[in-house]
């Protein structure tokens, strides 16, 4: 994975580089995501082998950190992967999204993974409520933290248990059995996911080549954020749509926050977008619109595949017939380098480019790593509390009181 930085950082800034490191290894110390690339697998491996052999379809129940981490990953994979078993993710109490997937999957060759940290998440707790009643109880794993009250009911219908360590936060679970779980039972090769996450995590530790540019581009985003509080990441492939979402939580649920040295409220705010479909829809408004966002875009180097455009002329159609016998992997780093060209013309918008090398475990597992780390060098130096989401409890209360009231 490379990450090239268009944009500079002042001298006095990279003053603070030491200083912010230091910072990040004393956090490191206490906070559990740190070290999840150095997890043992073997246990899951073994936990799951006693699983039903006849599952064809894997059902995830769990919402924000607690799916979208997995769902990101096997998304990324699934164009380029052959899958055991199906997987699916139910998040939304949507009535029609519940219906569809009912129809979707072999209810009775199903296994439903229900995953919360906390363990009483309403929506999550609704969906279990639901198919527990339509399905014999040896189709339910449960994944939580230790004790929590869902954790007790694991114990009381003797389901399959995995743990959630307390010191890792939802948004920042996805290499802990939340996402390794799930994606080990279709066949992911979570090794390698884990593989590339330590990598990014020595670079970064051990004086390697990602340090200076996360320390660089975290200085940039927090001196910068008043200005620049709007960070858009571009991801020139489809198969990134739910990395993106996984992206908008992370980024948004750990920054936005009152200071914690202030009574003052900050905030970046993310954005996901995909190429080349929202260069028709979104790139007017980076392009001459208010200069308040960063933009990063995401690239893969290899695709992985050989789909070329064939030589086929129309002549109303005779200008376009430089497509000819094109790979579609071309044009679309093609396209997104024209992109970043235009952009970079315009000489007061940041950009910054992330190659990915290929669409494998390995990859995505650096892309993950490298996001986590810097949102946390972010969070510490825009002065938030990274890890908690205090700002979502006032709504679930007054949700808790209306449906008292419905009774
Ligand atoms: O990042 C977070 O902590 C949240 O987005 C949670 O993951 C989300 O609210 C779900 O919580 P839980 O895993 O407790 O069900």
């Amino acid at each position: 994975m490379e990450n090239i930085l268009y944009f500079t950082v002042r001298q006095n800034l990279l003053r603070k580089k030491n200083e912010l490191f230091e910072a990040i290894k004393e956090e490191e110390k206490k906070v559990g995501y740190y070290h999840l690339p150095f997890s043992n697998t073997q246990k899951i491996k073994v936990q799951l082998q006693h699983l039903n052999s006849e599952i064809q379809d894997i059902v995830v129940i769990g919402i924000g950190g607690s799916s979208l981490g997995a769902k990101a990953v096997y998304n990324f994979l699934k164009p380029q992967k052959s899958f055991a078993k199906r997987l699916f993710f139910l998040e939304s109490t949507d009535p029609l999204n519940i219906q569809n997937l009912i129809k979707q999957i072999n209810l009775e060759k199903t296994h439903f993974f229900i995953i919360s940290k906390s363990g009483t998440t309403l929506e999550t707790i609704a969906l279990f409520k639901y198919f527990f009643n339509k399905c014999k109880k040896e189709q339910f794993s449960i994944i939580s933290e230790l004790n929590s009250p869902l954790a007790k009911v694991a114990k009381e219908l003797n389901a399959s248990f995995f743990e959630i360590p307390k010191n890792v936060g939802g948004r920042f679970s996805v290499l802990s059995n939340v996402g390794l779980v799930p994606l080990a039972m279709v066949g992911v090769d979570i090794d390698k996911l884990l593989l590339g996450a330590r990598k990014i995590y020595k670079s970064f530790f051990e004086d390697g080549y990602i340090k200076d540019t996360l320390l660089k581009k975290a200085l940039f985003y927090a001196k910068k954020h008043q200005q620049f509080h709007i960070n858009v990441l571009f991801a020139y492939s489809e198969s990134f749509k739910y990395f993106v979402q996984w992206y908008i939580q992370l980024w948004g649920e750990s920054l936005g926050k009152r200071q914690k040295h202030s009574i003052f409220n900050v905030g970046l705010t993310p954005i996901g977008l995909i190429g080349p479909e929202d260069q028709h829809s979104f790139l007017q408004l980076i392009m001459e619109g208010t200069r308040d966002k960063t933009i990063t875009f995401l690239t893969i180097k290899n695709f992985m595949q050989d789909l070329s455009i064939p030589d086929i002329s129309f002549e109303p159609l005779k200008e376009l017939d430089m497509l000819n016998n094109l790979s579609f992997d071309t044009l679309i780093n093609l396209q997104s380098q024209s992109i970043k060209e235009a952009l970079l013309m315009q000489e007061d918008i940041p950009v910054d480019e992330i190659i990915l090398e290929n669409v494998d475990e390995e990859s995505i597992g650096k892309l993950i790593f490298y996001y986590e780390l810097l949102t946390s060098l972010v969070g510490y130096l825009i002065d938030v509390n990274t890890y908690n989401q205090p700002g979502v409890e006032l709504g679930k209360k007054i949700l808790k009181e209306k449906l008292k009231d419905c009774k």
